[in-house]
């Protein structure tokens, strides 16, 4: 039997589970079709278990600091037991599959678990071992997602040479590991391996880690890295990656050579979709994203796209505001996507999250900017919780005032963005916040204290 929905949305990640439920809720009859487990990407192979990862990892650094704390710890330094983790990572990932499954059912979302087809003229056909179906849809939401990049000349075996998939599938830590790309992926799992006790070499193509981020933000992650240990080999390239008895001979370009048990490739990654050829060439630009309008509508009518297929910032809530936008227009509305306020956060310690444009991107593209700063180490609330190492960096547009970007560096700092977010979003300028109340004492302090910092006006700064 062949059933017709208003909305076929097809990908179960965080841009299609939560179109399904947001149509659902606008009173749309939907169907979700999804190959693997609800919540894609994120969820299963990238942020949350990453996330449970390196909450392990901070609190290990935390302990190994305790006497920073007046903390005696009695000479026993804490360990990580990586099978616990493991274990407590998975159970933290079921849980929110689980809960994913439950809002789908609970919205009244018919739940396909098969691999789609695009086959075009209103349907897609679903596979899932023998069986197959077809499912027909007025209009169709492509949100398929991206997965891991490979590297020309390297060759991921999934065995001794990992993605960041397979990264988190090992149930034990490896001794050693080459870490290929300096990107978010990178550094996060650089830091946590590094905290695990696992040697890290880092090697990065680029002059520094962190290339899309504000310069100071990434000298305090590399500094960090360092002092974790980590070796750290920018503007570098690999020059042999070879398997070797017992693991990897590796040789850079800086004539540095060495033996590692693993290798993660962490260079990018690369979009998904299985349509029909004729599809794809009518919809797929010439990297494999599909090209989409700002209204997120494709070449062929009535179909959409949302999320990392689309290419651009491959992060999650940037899916999800994809698909609701994605959604509102094939029920009429319209709405045009803007991502000039999309944060972005890098969860090393410290964290280093930002938004809109930071001074070297705004300056490259010839604008006029003043920025505010501020450095973490003046705030009280940082000094009581030992984290003095950030800063935060408020860049905005000179001749209209308005704020346009920030970077924050410090513990926290993915929780403080979403104040200048709020502020590039709504083209706020330091007046409109002037008489903004901050509570006391919290390191968002420094966030006041970085804005009132572009006219001069910070008040545990000395200067003009
Ligand atoms: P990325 O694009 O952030 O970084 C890749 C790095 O690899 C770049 O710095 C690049 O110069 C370097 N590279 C490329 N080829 C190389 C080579 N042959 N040798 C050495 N270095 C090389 O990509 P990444 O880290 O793989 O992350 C993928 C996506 O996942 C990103 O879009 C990221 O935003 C997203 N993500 C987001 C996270 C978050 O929000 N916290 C966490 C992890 C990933």
């Amino acid at each position: 039997m062949v059933t017709q929905y208003d909305i076929v949305v097809v990908g179960g990640g965080p841009a299609g589970y939560t179109a399904a439920i947001y149509a659902a809720k606008k009173g749309s009859k939907v169907a979700l079709i999804e190959k693997d487990r609800l919540g894609g990407t994120c969820l299963n192979r990238g942020c949350i278990p990453t996330k449970t990862y390196c909450a392990s990892a901070e609190l290990l650094m935390k302990m190994r600091g305790a006497e920073a704390f007046a903390i005696k710890d009695g000479g026993v330094r804490p360990e990580i037991d990586f099978s616990a983790l493991y274990e407590r990572k998975e159970g933290v990932v079921n849980k929110q599959v689980e809960g994913i499954r439950q809002l789908i059912k609970g919205n009244k979302i018919e739940l396909f678990e098969g691999e789609a087809l695009i086959d075009g003229n209103g349907k897609v056909i679903v596979e899932c071992g023998d069986s197959r179906s077809v499912v027909e849809y007025r209009k169709l939401l492509l949100a398929t997602g991206s997965m891991p990049a490979g590297i020309r000349g390297i060759d991921i075996d999934h065995r001794l040479i990992l993605d960041s998939t397979d990264i988190l599938s090992l149930k034990n830590l490896p001794s050693s590991l080459l870490i290929i790309g300096g990107g978010v992926i990178g550094v996060e799992f650089a830091m946590i391996m590094s905290a695990f006790g696992v040697r890290v070499y880092l090697v990065e193509i680029l002059k520094r880690l962190l290339s899309t981020e504000d310069s100071m933000a990434s000298r305090i992650v590399t500094n960090r890295l360092k002092n974790l240990g980590v070796d750290i080999n920018v503007d570098t390239k690999i020059e042999e990656l070879k398997a070797i008895e017992g693991g990897l001979k590796v040789e850079l370009n800086n004539k540095k050579s060495f033996v590692v048990e693993k290798a993660l490739v962490a260079a990018g990654r690369i979009p998904v979709l299985n349509a029909r050829d004729d599809i794809k060439s009518h919809i797929l630009n010439d990297r494999g994203f599909i090209k989409v309008d700002s209204h997120l509508r494709t070449a062929i009518p009535d179909i959409y796209a949302a999320g990392d297929i689309v290419g651009g910032m491959m992060l999650a809530h940037k899916a999800h505001y994809d698909g609701e936008i994605a959604i509102s227009n094939m029920l009429g509305e319209n709405r045009e996507v803007d991502y000039s306020a999309v944060p972005a956060v890098v969860y090393t310690q410290p964290e280093v999250a930002s938004v809109g444009l930071s001074e070297e991107k705004a300056k490259e593209m010839g604008m006029d900017v003043k920025v505010g700063r501020f450095f973490v180490a003046s705030n009280g609330m940082a000094m009581a919780r030992n984290a003095t190492e950030g800063f935060v960096k408020i860049v905005s547009e000179k001749s209209s005032g308005k704020i346009i970007g920030g970077t924050v560096v410090c513990e926290s700092a993915s929780e403080m963005i979403t104040t200048i977010t709020m502020a590039v979003r709504e083209g706020l300028e330091f007046e409109d916040i002037e008489d903004l109340i901050w509570p006391h004492p919290t390191i968002s302090e420094s966030i006041g204290e970085a804005m009132r910092d572009i006219k001069g006006m910070a008040i545990h700064k000395v200067g003009i």
